[in-house]
């Protein structure tokens, strides 16, 4: 999907570039990156499992992707590998237009690992009154609420206990993979959806069961896809060294779209 997206982007602003993906071992990424060193490449997007490892080879990182411990953004600058980390700021542009600007009043976050560590960042930085933290592992929950928040503002309970901390004008953000191998989900479904309460889901294409749970519900789930879209337009924006509206996000958008809803 990214190759699509960013490559709508070059195009429709008439530069000579074009974007590719590949998979690298994991053993292989610091080769990986010397090499597009070599080549002359402009920079690149890491995603998982490298987040963490781009991160530790940067030569320098901004403070987003050091709050995250990762970096799914590389710039290439005279030989030497800047880091940055898009996702969070992704993922708030997309949950923007989903709420039309309103903060949500309580963030319940389901999962503790990277992905939620962005998720929290980004709520912190949002000003979400409340933020609870959720995790199948809760001493993994409590580390990284403490890493987050050292004056415990982030909140941490059961996984299993979820439910009752669901109101009206809540956002839950569901960050774990539990589910999606066909195996049961260990997180509980909800018996209700209140009203104005909005489920996100990193992932985009197809539902986790708690996802399809929510639906069911009448729920309104916002999906992994306005992230990955966002992501990527920031991304494009620090390699060209553009100001991020003059990247055609909207383009990008209808691209991706069109290729999820496509034969
Ligand atoms: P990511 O970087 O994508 O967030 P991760 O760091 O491996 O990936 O974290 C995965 C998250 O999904 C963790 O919160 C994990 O819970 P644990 O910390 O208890 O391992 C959660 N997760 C994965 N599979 C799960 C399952 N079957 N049930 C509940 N939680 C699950």
């Amino acid at each position: 999907m990214s190759p699509l997206i960013q490559n709508t982007a070059l195009q429709h602003l008439g530069l000579p570039m074009v974007y590719l993906a590949t998979s690298v071992e994991e053993q292989r990424l610091e080769d990986a990156v010397e090499g597009l060193v070599a080549l002359g490449a402009l920079g690149a997007n890491v995603t998982v499992p490298h987040k963490e490892a781009a991160f530790r080879l940067c030569h320098s990182v901004s403070e987003r992707a050091r709050a995250m411990g990762a970096c799914n953004v590389l710039k290439f600058l005279d030989g030497q590998v800047v880091g940055d980390n898009t996702d969070g700021a992704g993922w708030l542009r997309g949950l923007d237009e989903e709420l039309h600007g309103q903060r949500p009043e309580r963030a319940l976050v389901l999962g503790a690992g990277g992905a939620a560590r962005a998720i929290i960042y980004s709520l912190l930085q949002r000003g979400v009154p409340e933020i609870v933290l959720f995790n199948r592992t809760e001493e993994r929950a409590r580390t990284l609420a403490a890493e987050l928040s050292s004056d415990g503002f982030v909140k941490v309970a059961a996984l299993a206990d979820w439910e009752p901390y669901l109101q009206p004008g809540s956002l839950v953000v569901q960050t774990t993979s539990a589910g999606l191998d066909g195996e049961q989900s260990p997180i509980p479904f909800p018996r209700s959806w209140p009203e104005g309460a909005l489920f996100s889901e990193l992932i985009y294409g197809r539902d986790t069961p708690l996802a399809t749970a929510v639906r069911n519900l009448g729920g309104r789930v916002y999906d992994g896809l306005p992230m990955l879209v966002y992501q990527a337009a920031e991304s494009l924006a620090l390699w060209l060294d553009l100001p991020l509206a003059e990247i055609p996000a909207d383009l990008m958008m209808t691209a991706a779209r069109q290729r999820l809803s496509g034969p």
